[in-house]
């Protein structure tokens, strides 16, 4: 079997409030894999997020990053080995200039100035803010702040990334960016798990869907496949991707049939038009 980047057993997590946001969560991940974390509002994505990287601890089961247990010991080596891009790119700019920002990790992490320089240029490179550097990252645009953001977890070279709601609030210009960057990041072999409600624009770049409800996952399978399941997407409060919507239409209301898969992207949808145009020639 391939190695894992997270093995989560049976965790179970608790705020203060004595609220519990996770109710028995078992999941892994091998590396290299990219993962949606598909659920509405209020079921447990960030929750699980942020014990994947010992930002919160399990209040019960245990999490494996790599083999190691989250726990306090492991913490430094975790944090520099899981990434996490927040929602709110503000949380995570907080120095004068973009440059400092994004070196401020790596500093952190003890790097010799020249590696800390090839590291920020590096990652500004990747999320295309190069010529931004200098510039006081309050004064960057919205969609430029999350790619700041990315860039700042990007120089740390974590091998596990988590995005929480990356698209979120974005323009659809800013929405492409992040996914070509996504792209790119997964291709170099990283592992990716991506917390969203969007499922318009995500799945493009997921293998693999895991669909959470009320604190604990519901569904897992591939992206292709779960985001054409019309009736598993309702039952958790979710909806086709807008392209399945127009075919799930087109089978209920013209008794038609796609066969198994409802094509869910431009692309196969595409493809699956120009099949009943040759068919009909
Ligand atoms: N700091 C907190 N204290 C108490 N309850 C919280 C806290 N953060 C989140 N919750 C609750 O935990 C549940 C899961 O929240 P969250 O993980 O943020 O969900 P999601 O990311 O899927 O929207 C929600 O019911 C939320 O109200
Ligand atoms: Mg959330």
């Amino acid at each position: 079997m391939s190695e894992l980047a997270v093995n989560v057993k049976n965790l179970k997590y608790k705020y203060p409030d004595e609220s519990w946001a996770l109710k028995d969560v078992s999941l892994e991940v091998s590396v290299g894999e990219s993962i949606l974390l598909l659920g509405i509002s209020g079921v447990g994505k960030s929750t699980l997020l942020m014990n994947l990287n010992g930002l919160l601890t399990p209040t019960e089961g245990t999490v494996q990053i790599f083999g190691k247990k989250v726990v306090e010991k492991n913490l430094k080596e975790i944090r520099r080995r899981v990434g996490f891009v927040f929602q709110n790119p503000e949380n995570q700019l907080f120095c004068p200039t973009l440059w400092d920002d994004v070196a401020f990790g790596p500093v952190n992490l003890g790097f010799p100035p020249e590696q800390v320089e090839e590291r920020v240029e590096k990652a500004l490179k990747l999320v295309g803010l190069t010529t931004y550097a200098e510039k006081a990252p309050h004064h960057l645009s919205f969609g430029e702040k999350r790619r700041a953001a990315i860039a700042t977890i990007l120089s740390m070279e974590p091998e596990i990334l988590l995005l929480d709601e990356p698209t979120a609030n974005l323009d659809p210009r800013s929405v492409e960016n992040i996914i070509k960057i996504l792209r790119e990041i997964s291709s170099k072999g990283k592992t990716i798990i991506i917390a969203t409600h969007d499922v318009n624009t995500l799945p493009q770049i997921t293998d693999r869907t895991i669909i959470m409800y009320n604190g604990k996952i519901k569904a897992k399978g591939h992206t292709k496949e779960l985001l054409a399941d019309y009736e598993i997407l309702e039952k958790y409060g979710l909806k086709l991707p807008i392209i399945g919507q127009l075919f799930h239409k087109l089978e209920s209301d013209h008794k038609l049939s796609f066969d198994t898969s409802l094509p869910i992207t431009i692309n196969s949808a595409e493809q699956k038009i120009m099949e009943l145009i040759n068919r009909n020639k």
